[in-house]
């Protein structure tokens, strides 16, 4: 199972809104293929598995899957038709799928057609893999990713919010991996006003590091959006001006001008007028037009204010800090603590089993969040 978990990463950034999922066949003590889900809408594990096998090979043999077989035709056939055609001895499965069309009819089937199915073998990394995904079915929310690269004394920028840039080459090109691993990558207008920024993923195709979660570049082309309660976002900046070539949201507040409203509209941004300002609300509303459109990771990008109040409401499920081994000066200020943050240091949310690499000279820690 561990080894069926470490392929389905691989489909990381392809595969959304579909689940991660690897799969293994063990006969006679030996692995005799393996396979993962490669691509959204593309064979799911179970038949890259098979597939590569003869009718004599799967007979009998120990099936291993992260994610019970589907058993409805979506995109693709029930995986379940081709393991009872296959008829290996057992199938065994790290969890059963919430998803409506699925959730427990797969194993069903099987359990009917008398192979042994046991479910929950390493279910634990197994939620883990799939935490976007079983997120985004069970809540209708997305899986909230908030990275920011900050100086060893808590920067994110100088006082005169020069931003370029705090860490090393090798480090902005692993957070664009993660860029091209999302579906939607989102700043507050704080960071479109500073550095008026494009939000595209520019990944390089080679100089993976398999150490590194999101070791290999997605194929995801983000939506960009910006949370802007005034509708302040400038008509003249690059993400405004090419809002027409790549889906742009500005997601407002119910006292927005509305004559900046349809300005930005008239420019080709999609502009989501919330019912109120806070952030709960912005989340599940800008998440009740994305989700059904298939929307699974979504990046926040910065800048402190906004990363702020999303802890502050502890919307944020995992982190991302880069830490550039340098001094900004001044008064050390922990970010991104802009919103108003835990009172007493016994109350602070933590990382759970946090992650702490190199990258060149930088930092890198990433993690869950685990509130307090
Ligand atoms: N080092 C890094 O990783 C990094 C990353 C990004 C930015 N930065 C730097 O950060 C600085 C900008 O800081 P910032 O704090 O102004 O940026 P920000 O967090 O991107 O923008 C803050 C603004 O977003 C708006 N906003 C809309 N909805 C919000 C919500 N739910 N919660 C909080 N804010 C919301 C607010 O303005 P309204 O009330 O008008 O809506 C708020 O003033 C720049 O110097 C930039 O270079 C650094």
């Amino acid at each position: 199972m561990t080894r069926a978990i470490d392929l389905a990463q691989r489909g990381r950034g392809s595969v959304e809104p579909n689940p991660m999922v690897g799969c293994v066949v063990v006969k006679n003590g030996k692995c005799i293929s393996e396979g993962f889900h490669e691509r959204f809408g593309c064979a799911h594990a179970e038949v890259n598995a098979i597939s590569k096998l003869s009718a004599a090979d799967v007979e009998g043999s120990t099936v291993y899957v992260t994610l019970e077989p589907c058993a409805h035709f979506g995109k693709t056939p029930p995986c379940v038709d081709l393991l009872l055609r296959s008829k290996p001895s057992r199938v065994v499965i790290g969890l059963q799928d919430p998803f409506p069309e699925v959730a427990g009819r797969g194993i069903h089937q099987l359990r009917e057609a008398g192979i042994d199915v046991l479910v929950g073998v390493n279910a634990d990394a197994c939620e883990r893999l799939l935490a976007p995904y079983l997120k985004r079915l069970r809540t209708g929310l997305p899986w909230i990713i908030a990275k920011w690269a900050m100086t060893l004394d808590g920067r994110l920028a100088t006082h005169n919010k020069d931003s370029k840039w705090v860490t090393n080459e090798q480090s902005r090109q692993h957070a664009h991996r993660v860029r091209s691993c999302v579906d939607g990558i989102m700043v507050g207008v704080g960071t479109l006003l500073a550095d008026d920024p494009m939000l595209t993923a520019r990944a390089a195709a080679s100089g993976a590091d398999e150490n590194l979660p999101y070791a290999l570049p997605g194929n995801r082309n983000p939506i960009r959006i910006i949370m802007d309660r005034q509708a302040r976002a400038p008509f003249e900046s690059k993400l405004v001006q090419s809002a027409r070539d790549q889906r742009t949201l500005i997601v407002c507040g119910p006292n927005a001008e509305s004559r900046r409203v349809d300005a930005l509209r008239d420019h080709g941004c999609e502009v989501v007028v919330c019912s109120n300002e806070s952030s709960p609300t912005m989340i599940q509303e800008l998440s009740k037009i994305l989700i059904p459109a298939g929307m699974t990771n979504l990046l926040i990008d910065g800048g402190p204010r906004l990363i702020g109040s999303l802890i502050d409401h502890q919307l944020v499920d995992e982190l991302h800090i880069y830490i550039a081994p340098k001094i900004v000066g001044g008064t050390p200020t922990v970010v991104p603590n802009h919103g108003q943050g835990v009172l007493r240091m016994d109350m602070a949310n933590q990382i759970e089993n946090p992650r702490i690499q190199l990258i060149g000279n930088d930092l890198f820690v990433s993690g869950l969040c685990k509130y307090s």
